[in-house]
């Protein structure tokens, strides 16, 4: 059922904040806790819809998935692992609208002795596995999906080691081969031509697994390791402060502090555009735990100027060039996004999503193949907007509503509830009216 959201504008951003478990670690964390051999503890788990779809692709591939509610206690997700080998599912694999799920889920599916279908909505159905199927498909799996979209049928078993070089940068592509190489026979080396995000890596070394950095942005797995169980508390989502750090970017006098929020190098540029953009960012606390950087940020209001976002800068911040792009037209210079043609294959084509709604806004928008130019200075005003059923958009949109002249309406809200079912309630506790 489609629910529409009305926002009003705000006058100033305040507030702290404790965020759900970031998304892309979750993933990781609760597949690696299905092929190891005991009991994960998994706190702070991500709260969306994607995470949930793949704890229930792990339990319908035999392990235990419990959630921790109980009063007082750290709300935690416990995964009692089944051992590299997992149970074939009764019937197909729901990946909902996760491609994270699907394509990091099909690594590990490779090296199974059975058949599995994977499945999607239609969205996800949409989407390419073209980038996947290849390199597994080398390590000697069978894969099969018409037109390279889901659903996609994988038959496992034995594998062999390939090396292997990403031909577009891809953090789930990297960690689906990184997942098949446990499998292999050998060891299974992966390049990527741009630094993407390491959680893979961190997470398999986390779980006890040898992952060896073997030359620029290359990695080298064992095959045949065996993972041991971990109790970890995740990370915040650094994707989902953007919303909030881009909303404080909005207006003078707004201040923002995070607990437990990720700051892992390969997801920090947000920080370094944010900075460049005009916001203060101080990291008052960091600690590592399981490889990944972790502290206390503190943001403050301080102009928003402009920006050029290209080349390995689009990459490292593919999941938060929407918000980027949303709040670009009340930026004193404007914000010119190139090489991020991967936005056109996200949950909805990116591109045209924020041009159409900056456009209903009354915005000027120069959409190109690749990005986008939003010239600076723009006046917008509140309008009917659509999520095109994608969280990123609906929230982008719901930061840039904050500084529109009346108010704005985004049909297809609930979308937010892929990465964050409670985004908006939680806006409204920094926005001040
Ligand atoms: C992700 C990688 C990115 C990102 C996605 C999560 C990950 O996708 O957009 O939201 O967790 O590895 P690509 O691998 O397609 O770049």
């Amino acid at each position: 059922m489609s629910e529409t959201i009305t926002i009003q504008p705000a006058r100033h951003i305040a507030g702290s904040l404790r965020l759900p478990g970031d998304k892309s670690i979750s993933h990781r964390y609760a597949m690696l806790a299905g092929i190891a051999n005991g009991c994960s503890r998994l706190e702070n788990f991500a709260s969306g819809a994607d995470c949930a779809s793949t704890l229930a692709c792990m339990r319908q591939l035999g392990c235990v998935v419990e959630h921790d509610t109980r009063p007082g206690a750290v709300p935690a997700v416990e995964v009692e692992g089944n051992g590299a080998q997992l149970q074939a599912p009764a019937g197909a694999l729901d990946c909902g609208n996760s491609g994270s799920t699907m394509r990091m889920l099909s690594g590990i599916l490779a090296g199974q002795e059975f058949c599995s279908e994977l499945i999607g909505d239609a969205s996800l159905s949409r989407r390419p596995m073209a980038r996947i199927m290849k390199p597994l498909r080398e390590m000697g799996a069978t894969l099969t999906a018409e037109q390279d979209r889901p659903p996609l049928q994988i038959r496992g078993g034995a594998l062999k080691a390939i090396d292997y070089t990403l031909p577009v940068a891809s953090a789930q592509v990297k960690s689906s081969v990184m997942f098949a190489g446990l499998y292999a026979a050998g060891d299974t080396y992966v390049s990527e031509p741009l630094r993407t995000r390491d959680h893979g890596e961190l997470a398999l070394r986390a779980f006890g697994a040898e992952v060896e950095s073997v030359g620029p942005n290359r990695w080298r797995v064992r095959g045949g390791q065996k993972l041991r169980p971990i109790h970890a508390l995740v990370p915040g989502d650094i994707s989902t402060a953007a919303f909030f750090l881009c909303a404080a970017a909005l207006f003078p006098d707004s201040n923002l502090v995070f607990d437990n929020l990720l700051l892992n190098p390969t997801r920090a540029a947000l920080f370094d555009v944010l900075s460049g953009l005009g916001l203060h960012i101080k990291i008052l606390k960091v600690e590592e735990r399981h490889g990944e950087l972790v502290g206390v940020v503190h943001a403050r209001y301080g102009g928003l100027r402009g920006a050029t976002i290209s080349g390995a800068m689009s990459a490292a911040l593919i999941d938060e060039l929407p918000v980027l792009a949303a709040i670009a037209p009340f930026s004193s210079e404007g914000i010119e996004i190139r090489d991020a043609r991967e936005l056109r294959v996200k949950e909805s084509d990116r591109i045209a999503a924020v041009a159409a709604n900056l456009r209903a806004m009354g915005a000027t928008v120069e959409e190109r193949e690749d990005g986008l130019r939003v010239p600076g200075k723009q006046h917008l005003h509140g309008a009917k907007l659509e999520s095109f059923d994608d969280h990123r958009i609906a929230m982008a949109f719901a930061v840039a509503a904050l500084r529109a002249e009346g108010e704005t309406q985004i049909a297809g809200a609930e979308a937010a509830r892929i990465s964050f079912p409670e985004f908006y309630t939680t806006l409204d506790t920094v926005v001040e009216r």
